[in-house]
């Protein structure tokens, strides 16, 4: 019997007090009011146990955290037709990085880096009838919770700083990869990064991939053969230039976001997430990446 709850606040005590060299997301203004000092872990066993520790029940912005549940949507909708329009190959480069874009013609190198999502983003634009409200909702359907909701302020802090979004977006729609308006897309794209959640919520958002495509209520929102695919590229893809490393330390598939939260999980047996909000060089999780590797080593619960 693994003894997860003390296996959580060892890890919690061993990273807390070190010195914390990442820096909170500053680039989205808005960001930046969080403290560095917040640290909270979440574990949801597929049995439906529960375990946490820290600051695990206090909401954050999940970011591109967001990218992953808007691909299940897109999936849904519009089945293998996605991958014409947008590839699943890691790029080995940062998550608003363009020259790949416009090298490969304006398909995104995957779904996760910020070209790829805003693909995903025009995708539920054209085919959902109240896109924000029809997403929102599908969020708080797979997570069985009502209390999650956009963050405005954080939105509109991404709008009129996102330079870099309207930079992909443009070539997106200039190569012909882009069917509704530039504003409309990151419009939406915007709203879903400011999505709020704590980590709780997040292990019952990511139930769907531990449990064959079933959601924490049994409801089966994929099929297997979509939950392989979404965990393989959530594996390759997840942390941009950093997925290689995630692999190495952590073994699990799993996405993070530039609010600090980092969500992973072992197929059959567990989804865990961490929040703490400053991010290393390459925009990961500091604290988040060492928790998780020290949980999978105490535990030896990877898929490797
Ligand atoms: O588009 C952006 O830059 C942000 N809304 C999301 C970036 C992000 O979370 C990258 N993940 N680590």
């Amino acid at each position: 019997m693994v003894e997860y709850q003390t296996i959580l606040e060892e890890i919690h005590e061993s990273l807390k007090n070190v010195e914390n060299t990442g820096e909170v997301a500053s680039y989205i203004p808005e960001l930046a009011n969080v403290s560095k000092d917040k640290f909270g872990i979440h574990l949801q066993l597929i049995t439906g146990e529960n375990f946490a520790v820290g600051d695990a029940s206090e909401k954050f912005s999940i970011q591109s955290i967001s990218k992953v549940l808007s691909l299940v949507k897109a999936f849904q909708l519009i089945g293998n037709d996605l991958w014409e329009r947008v590839d699943v190959e890691p790029s080995g480069n940062p998550f608003n990085h363009l020259s790949l874009l416009e090298l490969e013609n304006g398909i995104p190198r995957n779904p996760l880096i910020n070209s790829g999502a805003i693909v995903i983003a025009d995708v539920l634009l054209s085919h959902l009838k109240n896109p924000k409200e029809d997403f929102l909702n599908f969020v708080r359907e797979l997570t069985h919770d009502e209390s999650i909701h956009y963050n405005e302020k954080i939105a509109e802090s991404e709008r009129v700083t996102g330079f870099n979004n309207y930079a992909a977006a443009n070539l997106l729609k200039a190569y012909g990869n882009l069917n509704n308006k530039v504003e409309d897309v990151l419009d939406f794209y915007f709203h879903q990064c400011s999505i709020m959640m704590d980590c709780r919520q997040l292990t019952n958002a990511f139930f769907v991939f531990a449990n064959k495509g079933k959601c924490i209520k049994e409801v089966q929102h994929l099929t297997p053969s979509q939950v392989k695919r979404i965990n393989a590229i959530m594996l390759t893809c997840g942390f941009y230039d950093e997925a290689g490393e995630f692999a190495f330390e952590v073994g699990l598939p799993g996405k993070s976001g530039v609010g600090g939260g980092i969500v992973a999980l072992l197929p059959h047996c567990y989804t865990i997430a961490t929040w703490a909000p400053a991010l290393n060089p390459k925009g990961n999780s500091y604290l988040g990446m060492q928790a998780l590797e020290q949980f999978t080593t105490k535990t030896k619960l990877s898929i490797f």
